[in-house]
C-alpha cells in the first residue's frame, strides 16, 4: 500500500460533529420505533437493537462524508477517492454468500436471510495500516451468529473470506493495470472470527452500506489493521490451515497474517506509533494521536494471543 497521504476532503464537506450527533439520535429513535433502514435496501430492512455499551467507543464519530469518500477498495481503483467515484454501477442486490469447507451444514445464504439475523449498531475505532483512523457507527451482526448456523467441525481452525469478482462493475478489476490479484482474500483464526467484536457489517450511520464501503456485506475486525476487514464478501470457508491473504501474498515482509494494530511493531517503511484521526484538526497542525495496542481493544482481545510473539507474528 502506498504511504499515507493527507485526505482530500474539503472542510465544507465535513458536517460539524454536533450535527452528526443529533442525526444519530434521530436514527436511534427511528430504530427503536422499528422503522426500516434508510437507503436503497428497503426490502432488506431489519430492526436495530440496542447494543451493550462495551461495543460503543466513546469518541467523536468521523463525519459520514469522510467515511464514505476516503477509503481503500482497490476493486474500484487505488486512490482514496476512487471507491466513492467508481462504485456507482456496482449492484449489491441480489446477493448471496456461500459458506463451505469444514462445516456440518454448508449453505448458500441469500442476503434477505442474512438481514434476518438481529442487526446491532457497533461504534468502532478503525485503524488503517497507512496511519489514519476513524470512528464509525456500523450496523451488523456477530460473525459467530452466522458460523453457528453452519456448525463448524472440530477440524476447522481458520476462516477464509473472498470478495466478489465483477470486472464489468468494478473498474479496478477490468483495467490494463491490475493492482492486486483477484479475488481479494482474507483470513482469521477461528477464535478471532468467533470473538464478539468481530461483525459482518451491512450498514453504517443508520443506513444500508454504501457500495464503496463494501456493500452489501463486509467484515469488520476493529483490533486489526483495516485491510483485514474484507468487503463485498461472496464466500466464507472454514479451513484447517492458515489461509492465504491478499496483502501477505503481495508483500509478506510488510503485511502479515495477524495484522493486529501494534504501536510497538513498525511497518518496514513507517512507524505505527501514531495515527491521524480523519476529520480531526484539518491538514496542518493536526495533532497525531498515539496508536493503542490492539487499537484500544486490548482488554477484550489480548488474551487471544497469550504466548504468541507479536513481533514475529505481525
Ligand atoms: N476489501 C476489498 N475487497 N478490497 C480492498 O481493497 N481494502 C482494505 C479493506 N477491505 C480493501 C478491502 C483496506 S486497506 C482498508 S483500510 C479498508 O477496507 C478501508 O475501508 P473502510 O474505510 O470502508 O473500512
Amino acid at each position: 500500500m502506498p504511504a499515507y497521504r493527507p485526505p482530500r476532503i474539503p472542510a465544507s464537506d465535513i458536517t460539524p460533529h454536533h450535527i452528526y450527533l443529533s442525526r444519530r439520535s434521530f436514527l436511534g429513535s427511528a430504530a427503536t420505533a422499528g422503522l426500516a433502514l434508510a437507503g436503497g435496501g428497503g426490502a432488506l430492512a431489519a430492526p436495530l437493537a440496542a447494543s451493550p455499551s462495551s461495543f460503543k467507543v466513546n469518541e467523536p464519530l468521523t463525519p459520514k462524508e469522510a467515511v464514505t469518500t476516503y477509503n481503500n477498495f482497490y476493486e474500484f481503483g487505488v486512490n482514496k477517492e476512487d471507491p466513492s467515484q467508481n462504485a456507482g454501477a456496482f449492484k449489491p442486490t441480489p446477493w448471496s454468500v456461500k459458506i463451505d469447507g469444514m462445516v456440518g451444514k454448508p449453505k448458500v445464504f441469500g442476503l434477505e436471510e442474512l438481514m434476518k439475523i438481529k442487526q446491532e449498531e457497533r461504534t468502532y475505532r478503525m485503524r488503517c495500516v497507512e496511519g489514519w483512523s476513524m470512528v464509525i457507527p456500523w450496523i451488523g451482526f456477530p460473525l459467530a451468529a452466522l458460523l453457528d448456523q453452519v456448525e463448524p467441525l472440530g477440524s476447522a481452525k481458520y476462516v477464509s473470506f473472498e470478495t466478489v469478482v465483477r470486472p464489468e462493475e468494478m473498474p479496478g478489476q477490468g483495467g490494463f493495470f491490475q493492482p492486486l490479484p483477484w479475488p481479494y482474500i482474507e483470513g482469521l483464526r477461528l477464535d478471532e472470527a468467533r470473538h464478539p467484536l468481530t461483525i459482518l457489517a451491512t450498514g453504517l450511520y443508520g443506513e444500508t452500506l454504501p457500495n464503496q464501503n463494501g456493500a452489501p456485506i463486509r467484515l469488520v475486525v476493529p483490533w486489526k489493521y483495516g485491510f483485514k476487514s474484507i468487503k463485498s464478501i461472496v464466500r466464507i470457508s472454514l479451513v484447517e490451515k492458515q489461509p492465504e491473504t491478499t496483502w501477505k501474498n503481495s508483500n509478506a515482509r510488510e503485511y502479515g497474517f495477524y495484522s493486529n494494530v501494534n504501536p510497538a511493531v513498525d511497518h518496514p517503511r513507517w512507524s505505527q506509533a501514531t495515527e491521524q484521526r480523519i476529520g480531526e484538526g484539518g491538514f496542518f497542525g493536526a495533532k497525531r494521536r498515539a496508536t493503542l495496542p490492539f487499537n484500544g481493544y486490548a482488554d477484550q482481545v489480548a488474551s487471544l494471543y497469550q504466548g504468541l510473539d507479536l513481533k514475529a507474528n505481525y
